[in-house]
């Protein structure tokens, strides 16, 4: 019965150990669509994708609950806003741990709380005092654990890959020096001393989207065949995640840090984006993440050159489409799921589906980028907001000088007088004066790319041309 006892005892011990060292690849859950599944339908899209974990970016209490009972290991965010009020009120750090964690704990397995989401990498005046209140709000929430008697939780916070201010080679990885000895220290120190993360939101998409002339897609896409070797480290690279990963590694170390386990908190390619992104489509998608996946739960654990066998755990971005999002094409397309619930490629985070079982899928043919002229039009003329469409114009022409000229009375394409054709009008001819100052083809949802000339008779509308 004693013997049978230790047994048992070491039984536990190994499980609990593993439990906290395994892979798991998980999802992150964004919510900014206004199409998207009701919470219960989306956790059983979470777990019909075997995901082991799942990222919230704020603590939905329907989400919560959705999630009682099962065996998906949580993450919930502290929003930015509560950040600095957090950093001097342990009442108020106190209150937040009671009301949108203890009141879903133990069922709902909370296991991770992120304070705040790549706050560091917000540059307002306002932003960067909130810089320094990061890690005081940190320790205030992790007390208000202690004090709540919960140990399972970690607390971390997310970050972009811009905390760095060299990333190449990865040997170079180098904190930016307005964080580096202010912020990145103390915040080492605590994710250190709590065995926490450094939770990191790591795109390849973006690095060879903004590199692709210099930078393989294979390498990317964890193809294989193209290797880095780094002149410094001597660690040779087979992938462009692992060479950023390490690029953080290096940076940890510097500060004398070489061990925080890292922890990605976001990552993922892009499904389908505007016609003047490359490469964002669903074989590129469905290859990067299916390839991930694999290399997360290789047996044995492959980690990365710098960290080798190390566990990686990871959030793949995101369970939805979601079409609320601002900014360029791609910022919509990141999801595994159409707000509809159809997959928008099959995927098993487990690994364990061999990749040659999965469908063919269409080529791409995105990835060499677009050469020629792009129009920035109404989305859908019918049904269309006129409201709303009205409301875009009278913006769209008061940017700059003579954006709307030609639509003014007189103009040569004021006729036909349809606030259709003026907003195509309107749209094209901000996009094309304003793009190179970042301006996007969205409107919230009312503008679109085309590469088809809207122009008509003596009317001409502007473009963009890319070559
Ligand atoms: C944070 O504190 C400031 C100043 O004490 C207060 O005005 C504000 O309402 C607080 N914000 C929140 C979200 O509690
Ligand atoms: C701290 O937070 C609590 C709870 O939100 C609030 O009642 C109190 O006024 C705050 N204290 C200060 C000094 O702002
Ligand atoms: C979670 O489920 C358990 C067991 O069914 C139940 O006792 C508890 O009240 C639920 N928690 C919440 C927050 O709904
Ligand atoms: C290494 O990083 C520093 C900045 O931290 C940068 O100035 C330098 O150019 C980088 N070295 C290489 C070889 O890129
Ligand atoms: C980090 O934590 C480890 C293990 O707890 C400890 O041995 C090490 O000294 C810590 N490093 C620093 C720089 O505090
Ligand atoms: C149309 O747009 C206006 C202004 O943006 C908004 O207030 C209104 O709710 C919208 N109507 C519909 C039916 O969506
Ligand atoms: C428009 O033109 C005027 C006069 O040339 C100039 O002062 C103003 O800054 C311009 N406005 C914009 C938004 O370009």
């Amino acid at each position: 019965m004693r013997i049978f006892n230790l047994c048992l005892i070491f039984f536990f011990v190994f499980l609990s150990s593993a439990a906290a060292f395994s892979p798991k690849v998980g999802v992150n859950y964004g919510t900014l669509g206004n199409n998207l599944p009701k919470p219960s339908k989306s956790v059983e899209l979470i777990k019909s994708l075997k995901a082991g974990r799942v990222k919230l970016y704020n603590p939905d209490p329907e989400i919560l609950k959705a999630l009682n009972g099962t065996n998906i290991q949580v993450s919930i965010m502290v929003p930015n806003e509560i950040i600095s009020n957090i950093s001097t009120n342990q009442t108020m750090a106190n209150e937040w741990v009671h009301k949108n964690l203890v009141a879903y704990y133990p069922h709902t397995l909370i296991r991770y709380l992120l304070v705040g989401n790549e706050i560091l990498s917000l540059m307002g005046e306002a932003d960067k005092k909130t810089w320094h209140d990061l890690v005081p709000a940190m320790r205030k929430l992790q007390y208000a654990l202690k004090i709540h008697g919960i140990r399972k939780v970690k607390v971390g916070t997310t970050m972009a890959m811009d905390v760095l201010e060299s990333s190449f080679p990865p040997s170079n990885g180098t904190f930016r020096s307005d964080i580096a000895v202010s912020v990145m220290r103390p915040l080492l120190q605590f994710l250190n001393n709590t065995k926490s993360f450094f939770f990191i939101d790591c795109y390849p998409y973006f690095a060879w989207s903004q590199n692709y002339q210099s930078i393989s897609l294979d390498y990317a896409l964890f193809k294989g065949g193209v290797t880095y070797k780094d002149p410094v480290s001597k660690l040779t690279y087979t992938n462009l995640l692992d060479q950023m990963l390490d690029s953080v590694h290096f940076a940890m170390k510097k500060l004398g840090y070489p061990d925080i386990r890292i922890w990605i908190a976001e990552t993922g390619w892009p499904n389908g984006g505007d016609i003047d992104q490359i490469g964002a489509n669903v074989y590129n998608a469905a290859t990067y993440n299916r390839n991930l996946v694999q290399r997360l739960n290789a047996k044995p654990l492959v980690g990365t050159p710098a960290m080798p066998g190390v566990v990686l755990p990871t959030f793949i971005f995101a369970l939805f489409n979601e079409n609320q999002k601002g900014g360029q094409g791609t910022e919509r397309h990141w999801g595994l799921f159409y707000p509809t619930e159809a997959h928008v490629y099959p995927i098993d985070l487990t690994g364990e589906t061999d990749l040659a079982s999965y469908p063919a899928l269409p080529k791409p043919k995105n990835n060499e980028p677009y050469k020629g002229k792009i129009w920035c039009v109404v989305a859908e003329a019918k049904g269309a907001n006129m409201t709303a469409l009205g409301d875009a114009v009278t913006y769209a022409c008061g940017q700059g000088n003579g954006t709307c000229a030609a639509i003014q009375p007189k103009g040569l394409c004021y006729n036909p007088k349809s606030l259709i054709y003026h907003a195509n009008y309107a749209f094209s001819s901000y996009w094309a004066q304003f793009k190179s100052q970042g301006a996007t083809c969205f409107f919230n949802g009312l503008a679109v790319q085309t590469t088809k000339d809207p122009s008509h008779g003596k009317c001409k509308y502007p473009s963009v041309t890319l070559s």
